[in-house]
């Protein structure tokens, strides 16, 4: 990885696992500037190595835009952040968007609509990776993949950046979540692998942030559940989603841009905002777990 980095003036947002649906959403929002943010540069991260979602008009946008390209070892995680040295002080945003639930479109190539167990060809060179029913489906192997991807990508994502945020400048880090992952609210069971790398995703995030407040204090860690949303993790799961629980990938972004907006403003001294639950969350310590409604989650 031979990248050069040059600091642009103005606040920078990280976008990792950037050709996620949601992360694409969020992107195009900050691009967009359909939400007010102060973001500047955007920096998407992705094991893509080209942008999915790209500037438009890049001569006369007011954002820049500039996408690496990672594998997600620690090597390549610790070397990024050290390139990204130049950026230290101005990062003001970051989304952590790494997740799988299943490798269906791998499998297939496509989507099949349907969460069947058995849909992948034993000629496939891949595990099947598919939300457990029953402790019978439960695979080491696709266990182990999940817990790579879910939990301790964006865990070496949080131990590389502390130094990288730390600053006067104030920073949020949105780590995607999912509110299976909270253990006080699992009453349907299932989905053993997925609903474990999230709840000890949910877990590093917390306990981070019990470090970030004392090497980078400025810092709040969110661990943010978009709802069910338009994108093809949950595509195989969809037909019994009713229609308005459906959510697009855009209306996530927006949701969670607002609310992240909102974080920072009751923050603020001049705040005149009266928001009873944003402030429970600015109040809440370090480390917070919302929905997309901006609405604490038990842990
Ligand atoms: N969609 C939903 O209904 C829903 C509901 C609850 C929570 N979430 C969470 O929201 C987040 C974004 O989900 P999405 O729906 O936008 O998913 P998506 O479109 O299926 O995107 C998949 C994401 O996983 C990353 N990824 C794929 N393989 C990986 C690997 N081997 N190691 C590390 N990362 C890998 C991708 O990163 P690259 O760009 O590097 O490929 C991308 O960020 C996930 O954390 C998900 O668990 C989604």
């Amino acid at each position: 990885m031979s990248q050069s980095f040059t600091a642009n003036s103005g606040s920078v947002a990280l976008i990792i696992g950037a050709s996620s649906g949601i992360a694409k959403a969020i992107i195009a929002a900050l691009i967009k500037q359909d939400t007010a943010t102060d973001i500047k540069h955007l920096i998407s991260i992705s094991q893509s190595a080209t942008a999915e979602t790209k500037l438009a008009n890049e001569s006369t946008n007011p954002i820049t835009q500039q996408h690496i390209s990672c594998d997600y070892s620690a090597d390549a995680i610790a070397t990024l952040c050290q390139q990204l040295q130049p950026f230290k002080g101005k990062i003001t945003r970051v989304f952590i968007c790494n997740g799988r639930l299943h490798n269906q479109y791998q499998m297939t190539g496509a989507a099949t609509g349907s969460a069947s167990e058995n849909t992948v060809s034993k000629t496939l060179p891949f595990k099947t990776i598919a939300p457990e029913k029953r402790l019978e489906d439960v695979n080491p192997e696709a266990m182990q993949a999940l817990f790579e991807s879910n939990t301790i990508t964006p865990m070496l994502w949080l131990q590389y950046l502390v130094k990288l945020v730390a600053g006067k400048q104030g920073c949020i880090i949105n780590v995607l979540s999912a509110r299976v992952g909270s253990i006080s609210d699992n009453r349907l069971g299932g989905w053993y692998s997925y609903r474990a790398s999230k709840a000890a995703l949910n877990m590093l995030i917390k306990t981070a942030a019990i470090e970030y407040a004392r090497r980078a204090k400025n810092v709040k860690l969110i661990a943010f559940h978009p709802g069910t949303t338009d994108t093809p993790l949950s595509k195989p799961f969809q037909a019994n989603v009713p229609a308005e629980k459906l959510f697009t990938a855009e209306f996530v972004a927006s949701q969670l841009l607002n609310i992240n907006n909102a974080i920072k403003e009751a923050g603020s001294e001049s705040s005149e905002d009266d928001n009873a639950e944003i402030d429970r969350i600015y109040y809440d310590g370090q480390a917070s777990f919302i929905d997309w409604q901006g609405k604490l989650i038990s842990w």
